[in-house]
């Protein structure tokens, strides 16, 4: 394809390693950001999060020579938005307020023929109720003078260069030429397949994903609360269940956090609440487990006066750096409100990376492993006895282990 001039705007965790693919891809990228200090980073060339791939490639020449940061937009082909969606606190609805900001200041630089994709998770409908009138008001019609997608992002943080080159993609159109336009876009990069469709459905589609995996998830976690009235090791149970051929039964845990799988949920049950009822009250299982978690340890912990806890893992699951709505930071958090002395360690999240675990342990009455990174295993693994013979109690709380793992 001709290598076109675009604009990202908003450059965190999903537009950032948008614009250096894309600039890798030989297109001149502008990455606008309204935090100085992000722009600043683009410029010099640092990735603020801990992705080794990605900060591979934006390290090579074409790339530092193709993307720029910028403060404000300017003129280009295209136009793609990838800010916050966050949600409105307490009426759990979301808040557009940064993509009706995004979108107003692309507005003095639209032109003919340009095309505009929204990146950012939405609710069903914005692209055609919120974002296609914010464009109009540049004079220029939506599906005949400016072109508009949405193409939702998949990306986890922790594999992103994989999964943004790798894992196929929706590319909702608001009509065929704009999808064309955007599929266009996207091919320069992406290996995965593109899958051309309208954008209500893309809108729908994305929120499925991640609500497909919260319901699942509540479900496990329901079942794990009956195996445990009933005695019964769940891990064993759904070891068992899952030898059905067709049944896959995730995993329970200690809540679900990360950006998307706590908030997207909500995006459909704004839209319609009537129809909602099993994906809120999955929602409202998965955000109960930090408090049942942390009632556990209150009890493991009764008969010692003032425990000295040390907290393994603070991110939001395993194996990642994120720490977004992070349900292990709950539970520490209620445990340290309830009076608890509590030392939080985890090897990849920034400002816990003290250790190891042996010296962390001295004098402690219980280690609870909330987020078992491969790191933390091995060095649980490894150095077990002495772990155990510095710890006051040598007391080690682990959450839903499968049969066998470390
Ligand atoms: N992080 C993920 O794993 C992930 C995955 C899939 C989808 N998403 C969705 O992608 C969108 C972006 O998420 P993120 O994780 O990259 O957020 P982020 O907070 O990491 O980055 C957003 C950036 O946008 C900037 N910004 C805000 N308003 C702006 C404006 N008016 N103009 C220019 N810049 C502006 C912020 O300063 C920030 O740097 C959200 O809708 C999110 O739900 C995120």
């Amino acid at each position: 394809m001709a290598n076109k001039k675009i604009v990202v705007i908003g450059t965190g965790y999903v537009g950032l390693p948008l614009a250096i693919m894309l600039a890798r891809a030989g297109h001149q990228v502008i990455g606008v950001d309204i935090e100085e200090n992000v722009v600043n980073a683009i410029n010099e060339g640092v990735l603020p999060f801990a992705e080794e791939d990605v900060r591979k490639v934006f390290q090579e020449t074409d790339v530092r020579k193709n993307l720029r940061g910028q403060r404000v937009p300017c003129e280009a082909d295209v136009f793609i938005i990838s800010v916050p969606t966050p949600l409105e606190d307490k009426k759990r609805i979301a808040d557009l307020s940064y993509v009706v900001e995004g979108l107003k200041s692309i507005i003095p630089f639209l032109r003919r023929g340009n095309l505009v994709i929204i990146e950012s998770t939405v609710p069903p409908l914005t692209c055609r109720q919120v974002v296609a009138p914010i464009i109009e008001q540049s004079g220029l019609k939506v599906g005949q003078d400016i072109f508009l997608c949405h193409c939702p992002e998949r990306i986890l943080p922790g594999d992103t260069f994989k999964e943004i080159v790798y894992n196929d993609r929706l590319i909702g159109g608001v009509d065929p030429r704009s999808a064309d336009m955007a599929r266009e876009v996207y091919s320069s990069f992406v290996e995965g397949k593109l899958y051309i469709t309208d954008d209500i459905s893309a809108e729908l589609a994305k929120l499925m994903e991640n609500t497909y995996r919260d319901v699942n998830i509540a479900l496990a976690n329901e079942f794990a609360a009956v195996a445990d009235g009933l005695g019964v090791d769940i891990m064993h149970a759904i070891g068992l269940a899952n030898k059905h051929p067709r049944v896959n039964i995730l995993q329970p845990g200690i809540g679900t956090g990360g950006h998307c799988i706590p908030k997207d949920p909500w995006l459909i049950k704004q839209v319609d609440p009537v129809n909602s009822r099993l994906i809120y009250t999955a929602r409202l299982i998965n955000d109960e487990i930090p408090f049942k978690i942390a009632a556990k340890i209150r009890h493991a912990l009764r008969e010692i006066p003032s425990p000295r806890i040390v907290a393994l893992g603070v991110t939001y699951k395993p194996d990642t750096y994120d720490m977004r709505n992070s349900p292990a930071l709950k539970i520490i958090d209620l445990l340290v409100q309830d009076g608890y002395q509590v030392q939080p360690y985890d090897p990849l999240a920034r400002n816990y990376r003290w250790g190891p675990i042996k010296e962390l342990a001295r004098d402690a009455d219980c280690l609870v492993a909330l987020v078992e990174h491969r790191v933390i295993k091995e060095e649980l693994a490894r150095d077990e006895a002495a772990i155990k013979k510095a710890m006051r109690h040598p007391r080690i709380l682990r959450f839903y282990q499968y049969p066998g793992g470390a």
